[in-house]
């Protein structure tokens, strides 16, 4: 026996101490000890918080009141996602794959889309903003997209005044490089799998009814683009170009 295989063996050996320390042969589980650990994991789903840190202030057009009341609205999300976890956990840790976890199943998409896309859209906002800047790394891309900013904006508002209730967003396609403006159904529906999330502009009633009434939809559209942060969206155009499935992709369509 070599040195190594003598090594191999003492490790094993103690592996095998520590499996009968944690499982003894008495009541040994009915599952292998990999499978356990996974059940463990899934049995501590993570908690998420409220952001207070995106919570915009100072806007233009967009008043305090609307912002409190809409951001209520976000720490419902983020409260209704723990609760799912940890209902799910619980059912999937007693194995319970019936009605009730697929249901919550297909409800989780609308919670969690609910909490990031509320997260997304106060990040967005800031006061004091200045127009998007010829130069900006964006204002080229929104050239080559749609020919320029002045026709992404008028394409992104008249979505944006769309009936029905969802969000518009300008999302970056790692693919081929370039901009397009997707409507959102409720929260979940309609988002181009992979695609990354630049401009992100909530047109639920309750975004706007404080400050405009039911059909105070179209000022409040112009409200959002006159507070957007572009510093942020340009950071993240520059994020998403520089993601590693970005530069995957590009990798292997240069080498097709
Ligand atoms: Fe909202």
């Amino acid at each position: 026996m070599t040195e190594s295989d003598e090594a191999k063996k003492a490790a094993d050996a103690k592996l095998d101490e520590a499996l009968e320390e944690s499982f003894p042969a008495s009541d040994a589980p009915a599952v292998t000890p990999a499978v356990e650990i996974k059940r463990q994991e899934v049995n501590m789903p993570y908690k998420y918080q409220a952001r207070p840190e995106l919570r915009p202030m100072r806007l233009t057009g967009i008043s305090e009141q609307q912002i409190a009341q809409h951001w209520t609205l976000y720490e419902g999300y983020v409260k209704n996602v723990n609760a799912l976890n940890e209902k799910l956990a619980a059912l999937t840790g007693k194995g319970d794959f019936g009605l009730e976890f697929a249901e919550l199943k297909r409800r989780i998409g609308f919670e969690y889309d609910g909490m990031i896309l509320h997260e997304h859209y106060f990040g967005m906002l800031k006061s004091g903003q200045k127009p998007l800047g010829d130069d900006a790394e964006l204002s080229k891309l929104m050239k080559d997209s749609f020919g320029g900013y002045r026709k992404w904006r008028e394409e992104f508002s008249a979505m944006g005044k769309m009936r029905g209730v969802g969000w518009v967003i300008l999302y970056y396609d790692a693919r081929t490089g370039a901009l397009t403006n997707h409507w959102i159904n409720l929260h979940e529906d309609g988002h181009p799998a992979g695609f990354a999330p630049i401009v992100v502009m909530d047109v639920w009633e309750h975004a706007y009814m404080v400050d405009a009434g039911v059909t105070g939809r179209p000022s409040y559209v112009e409200a959002f683009l006159e507070n957007v942060d572009w510093p942020k969206a340009e950071k993240m155009l520059g994020d998403a170009r520089g993601s590693k499935m970005t530069r995957e992709l590009h990798e292997s369509q240069s080498s097709a």
